[in-house]
């Protein structure tokens, strides 16, 4: 497997492929990967014949004061786990690569960028849109793989796409939990062995939601008064948000329909932790 710094090298990389006739999957990450990662990866090499994922802590993702210092960082790992997934390329740019001295671009999925995780962290889908578009541009792949797990990213990602004619296929990919339900993160890392406990209560509002709507349960709010009696037994986790909207807009919809999108984000500790779920 092929280390590559530099957007010139990955784009000769990826022409190169195409000269031959080869198809291109690109797996943006941020590293410290793991098992949710590695599936993405796995999808990408069973359905391209050729894989590359990127490992890239992405500045302008952050806030002022979010973790983006303290983001874990374990790159000669990833590469390891990349490679036994398939992967043929890790891309892993310095910052100045991927944003020059001066850089002034920036993409804006404007509306859908202040919605859910937009909403609790200004600037957040600007960085994830402008970096998305800067690793699309660079590696021009057939697919690019993403988890539903970061379901507004999707959103914010499907809609930019589109947009802007980038003639590349979104395949989105499970949530990958761990047995006791918790969804895999780079963040869970921060948790105390108490935390990872509190944490639970994320994974168990999906499972309420889940089976409430499944139980014929329609109305958005008796699904999330019900996510609230779920987070009232955890009181040392602050939710952020819940809420149930069309995953297209993400916009509040007062009746779930199939295809709904429940989402909810909380606060365990200093630690931001997301989960959600497609209702049936
Ligand atoms: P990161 O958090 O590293 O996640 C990279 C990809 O892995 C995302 O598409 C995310 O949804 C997916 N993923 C994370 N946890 C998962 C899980 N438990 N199951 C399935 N998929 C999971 O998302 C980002 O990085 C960044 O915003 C990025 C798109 C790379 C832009 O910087």
């Amino acid at each position: 497997m092929q280390i590559v710094r530099t957007v010139d090298e990955l784009r000769q990389w990826s022409r190169s492929k195409r000269a031959a006739g080869k198809s291109i999957g690109l797996v943006p990450t941020m590293g410290a990967l793991h098992a949710g990662h590695a599936s993405l990866i796995r999808a990408a090499a069973a359905s391209c014949d050729c894989v590359a994922v990127s490992v890239f802590v992405n500045p302008t993702q952050f806030g002022p004061n979010e973790d983006y210092g303290l983001y874990p960082r374990t790159f000669a790992a990833d590469c390891v786990l990349a490679e036994s997934e398939g992967a043929e390329v890790v891309f892993a740019p310095a910052v100045e690569e991927m944003y020059p001295a001066g850089a002034q671009t920036f993409v804006d999925v404007e509306g859908l960028s202040n919605r859910l995780d937009g909403a609790s962290r200004p600037g957040h889908f600007r960085g994830v849109a402008t970096v998305v578009t800067k690793l699309l541009l660079a590696a021009e792949p057939d697919r690019a793989f993403f988890g539903q797990k970061d379901a507004a990213q999707v959103a914010v990602l499907r809609r930019m796409v589109s947009d802007l004619r980038l003639g590349v296929e979104i395949v989105v990919c499970p949530i990958v939990r761990e047995a006791d339900g918790l969804a895999l993160s780079s963040r869970n890392a921060y948790l105390s062995a108490e935390q990872r406990a509190q944490a639970l209560v994320l994974s168990r509002a999906v499972r309420r939601v889940e089976a409430l709507a499944t139980g014929g349960e329609r109305s958005s709010a008796a699904l999330i008064a019900a996510v609230h009696r779920v987070f009232a037994a955890e009181p040392a986790v602050r939710m952020d948000y819940a809420e149930i909207v069309d995953w297209q807009t993400l916009e509040p919809v007062a009746t779930a329909v199939n295809g709904s999108l429940f989402a909810v984000a909380a606060y365990v500790g200093p630690t931001r932790l997301i989960d959600n779920t497609i209702l049936p």
